[in-house]
């Protein structure tokens, strides 16, 4: 169960990201590096964990046209990482590109090519939230999850990104080759900005590939405790 847990890496302190990693050694393969320790350390960090042999999941949600996100997604090949997140609402034509140019510049460069994933809808929204967001929409979160991640897989992209909620219906509207990443984990009841939650074996057992945890490892105080319990929790399905 492991190698499916990717732990997410939102701080901006370097020293403390050097010594979770040392401290998580044997135990996480897999790290996202989103926008907070991105916009502190750059590529260094992402030099860090590849020198740790890692893999890094880069999560910066590209949403922009599509000229710059391919743009984008060039330079994210030379950075050598396993993982890349855009925005699946930027659309068809953004999606197709960024596909397009990543193989073709990873293959050029004879470089391995991230794989893309899509992000559906941020699992901090809710319902109520979603319809403020969007005024008088006729679909629901699910239905736009759903719409979404058949957009990403007919635009090429390897997988989307989704809450454990909405895993068992993607994996029935968009079949078993897609990979599913799942945030909004948490062990127990909590009270802080997630929204559409699950438990680490309630995602697994609903079908995700992998899931991404932050705060409950990274602002544990004992985080490799934290962490050996949530892959054993991954691992008992419930
Ligand atoms: O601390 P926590 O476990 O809530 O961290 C979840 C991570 O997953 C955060 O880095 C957040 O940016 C990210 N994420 C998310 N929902 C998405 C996509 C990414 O919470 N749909």
């Amino acid at each position: 169960m492991k190698e499916r847990l990717i732990v997410s890496l939102d701080l901006n302190d370097l020293g403390k990201i050097k010594e979770l990693v040392k401290g998580l050694n044997g135990l996480v393969e897999i790290y996202k590096v989103g926008s907070i320790p991105f916009i502190y350390f750059g590529k260094e960090i992402i030099e860090f964990l590849k020198q740790n042999q890692k893999k890094v999941m880069l999560d910066l949600k590209f949403h922009d046209i599509p000229n710059t996100v391919a743009r984008a997604c060039e330079g994210a090949v030379e950075l050598g990482i396993d993982f890349l997140t855009l925005h699946a609402s930027g659309g068809f034509s953004m999606l197709e590109e960024a596909v397009k140019t990543t193989l073709l510049s990873a293959q050029t460069k004879k470089l391995n090519r991230p794989k893309l994933l899509g992000v559906t809808v941020l699992t901090s929204i809710d319902e109520a939230y979603f319809k403020d967001l969007f005024g008088e929409i006729k679909r629901s979160v699910t239905e736009q999850v759903i719409f979404l991640a058949q957009l990403a897989r007919s635009a090429g992209l390897d997988g989307v990104v989704a809450s454990p909620r909405e895993v068992e219906i993607i994996r029935k509207e968009c079949g078993k080759d897609l990979l599913i990443v799942t945030p909004g984990i948490r062990p127990k009841p909590s009270q802080d900005d997630q929204a559409r939650t699950m438990t680490p074996g309630q995602a697994i057992r609903a079908g995700a590939d992998y899931i991404v945890v932050g705060r409950p490892i990274i602002k544990a105080e004992d985080p490799v405790t934290a962490a050996k319990e949530i892959i054993e929790e991954m691992g008992n399905g419930d």
